[in-house]
């Protein structure tokens, strides 16, 4: 294998584990939330980090080891002027009340997407928070910010052509993986959408390719530890086959349980 830790499941089969090692969420729903109660749209994204607190306890919980929850979409730019502006103060101020637990909880905090467009302060928070939790390895929890799935893809395969341009027709799946910003974790073996679309909004598209997704009625806010154990109970009823055949799988099993 030439590119990171974790290979391709395009080339190699992943192990598939009972319980998702890898687990993305778009927390969708939010301002549905909040307009069902006459709340402004914002009350629903202050509840939503309430939210996301209860999924990370229950990940851990549940031993599901990565994390990665899409916060802002690059489209995301686009809404009100005062929604943009109160998502990025919910972020700061989420940042600086919980990265000490994080921390304290052994949680290993990342942040994906492209920063320049954030205030200097709120990047700030963002790099000494990964740079305080860069030991942890109980659990690894990644936020999407100001991200898009192209976006990501286009400035992997940049990097790759800067730095060798004469190999433009032979970089592998590998080598691409590995550029991307979710290079440290395995492909997510779970996608879970709440708040009812069923589309992914320009998120993990590389990563997705053989993820199980799992789409939900349920507003984020009201997403609670219950509601992640249904999404997971979903995935285990799953067959993966990554392109093979059901009695291919079931012969490798049975094969496997004779040699044990
Ligand atoms: C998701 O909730 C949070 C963000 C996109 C920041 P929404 O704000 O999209 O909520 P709905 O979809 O309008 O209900
Ligand atoms: C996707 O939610 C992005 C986040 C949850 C951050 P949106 O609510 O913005 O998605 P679309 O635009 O309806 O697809
Ligand atoms: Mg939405």
């Amino acid at each position: 294998m030439t590119g990171g830790r974790f290979s391709s499941s395009t080339r190699d089969i992943p192990e598939v584990s009972a319980v998702p090692r890898h687990i993305a969420i778009i927390m969708d729903g939010n301002g549905r939330w909040a307009r069902k109660r006459l709340l402004p749209r914002v009350a629903g994204h202050s509840r939503g980090v309430e939210a996301l607190r209860a999924v990370i306890r229950g990940c851990i919980e549940q031993g599901v080891e990565y994390l990665t929850v899409f916060a802002f979409s690059s489209e995301n730019w686009r809404r009100p002027q005062d929604e943009v502006s109160f998502l990025m103060q919910l972020f700061l101020k989420s940042l600086q009340k919980e990265v000490a637990r994080l921390h304290d909880n052994g949680i290993r905090f990342r942040v994906i997407g492209d920063l320049s467009r954030f205030d200097a302060q709120l990047v700030k928070v963002i790099r000494d928070a990964e740079a305080l939790t860069a030991g942890n390895t109980r659990f690894s929890f990644t936020v999407a910010a100001n991200y898009g799935g192209r976006w990501d893809i286009l400035q992997a395969m940049s990097r790759l052509m800067a730095r060798q341009p004469e190999r433009r027709d032979s970089f592998t799946e590998d080598e691409l993986a590995s550029e991307l910003s979710m290079h440290f974790a395995p492909e997510p073996d779970l996608f879970i959408r709440t708040g009812g679309e069923k589309r992914i909004s320009n998120f993990l598209l590389w990563q997705l390719a053989y993820t199980e997704l799992y789409f939900t009625d349920v507003l984020w806010p009201d997403f609670d530890a219950a509601a992640l154990a249904e999404a997971i109970g979903s995935y285990q009823g799953r067959e993966r086959r990554f392109g093979r055949t059901s009695e291919q799988l079931k012969t490798a099993a049975a094969g496997q349980a004779s040699d044990a």
